[in-house]
């Protein structure tokens, strides 16, 4: 039978290789600062080695999100109020979501995600702990336009964007996103969306480079990744993991130092690096709290609370749909 055009999330040539990862692979290369765009870093392997890195030491974001969402649900109960559609974007196993869903008794729960499987064992999941919720998942990629289940119509939304994922795009990119949102939520809709602050360097480089090696595991598969899919050849063992603060662009950066020079292929196509040059794999940027006002107000949003967890280290802030005029 012929599958249903349009919900082929991945566009694969004859050989089974995915088109996408190849194209943005190659031209990621082919520049003078190579850099490959983060979300390659997710197939199996690294969802998984994602899920461990949540519960390293030194990895903060996580349990610093959590205890906020934990704490504070009867403040987002009285500033959310009941009745909401909560749309997650971008889903994943939904670790956090039984927090905020358990706080602000909503009408439906509308789970987004690219990984359709992943998604309906979520999906399932979270119906059997919420009897009476329904649950609406949808399989598609949040950073286009979605189309609600008519279920929901008629429901105002809240969006949730935990994790700080909102950091792993350039402020363009995630202005891009934050409108695509609003359209997709629609009038009178609330987003409620983590956002890592700015603190120490060596805080923040620990984070993405910790001791037992994780965080390199996690950067050093999307090199085995384009080895196996792609027919590279480049020498895993001569790269070496690397966290890097940004301080102009207020980032930590991912990289994969080059250990001496190299030549290798990928897809049929020559590269090469020096000793020391390096390939770029990951952005995560990190706020203040005008910053975070900022971005949100420059996709279309106007902020109206925020909460920390007790150290000050990640902020979850809620915001409605539409830009505050004040005069002239
Ligand atoms: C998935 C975006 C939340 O940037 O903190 C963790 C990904 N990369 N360690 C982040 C990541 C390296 C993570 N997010």
């Amino acid at each position: 039978m012929a599958e249903t055009p349009g919900l082929k999330l991945v566009d694969r040539d004859d050989d089974g290789v995915d088109r996408a990862f190849r194209a943005d692979v190659l031209e990621g290369l082919r520049g003078a600062q190579k850099a490959i765009p983060a979300r390659w870093l997710y197939d199996d392997a690294g969802s998984q080695l994602f899920e461990d890195i949540t519960q390293i030491p030194e990895y903060y974001p996580t349990r610093c999100e959590r205890e906020i969402l934990e704490a504070r649900g009867s403040e987002f109960a009285s500033a959310i109020g009941p009745g909401r559609a909560v749309v997650e974007f971008g889903s994943g196993s939904s670790v956090k979501t039984p927090l905020l869903l358990k706080a602000i008794d909503p009408a439906a729960y509308v789970p987004l995600d690219i990984a359709g499987d992943f998604l309906r064992a979520a999906a399932n999941e979270l119906s059997a702990q919420f009897p009476g919720l329904p649950v609406y998942p949808v399989e598609a990629d949040f950073m286009r336009r979605v189309e609600l289940p008519a279920e929901v119509a008629d429901m105002p939304k809240l969006g949730f964007f935990p994790g700080s994922t909102i950091g792993n795009m350039v402020p363009r990119t995630a202005v891009d996103l934050l409108r695509t949102m609003r359209e997709t939520l629609g009038e009178g809709a609330q987003l409620l969306i983590g956002m890592d602050l700015v603190k120490d360097r060596e805080v923040l480089e620990a984070a993405y480079d910790d001791a037992g090696g994780v965080t390199a595991q996690f950067n050093l598969n999307l090199v085995r990744r384009i080895n196996r899919e792609l027919e590279g050849t480049i020498p895993v063992d001569s790269l070496k993991h690397e966290a890097r603060w940004n301080d102009d662009f207020a980032r930590v950066e991912m990289h994969l130092v080059a250990q001496e020079d190299m030549a290798f292929n990928v897809a049929g196509e020559a590269f090469s690096l020096a000793k020391g040059d390096t390939i770029h794999t990951e952005n995560s940027h990190k706020f203040k709290r005008r910053s975070t006002n900022t971005l949100l107000q420059a996709g279309g949003w106007t902020p109206r609370g925020r909460w920390l967890d007790n150290q000050g280290c990640f902020s979850v802030v809620l915001a409605d749909a539409g830009i505050l005029r004040t005069a002239p």
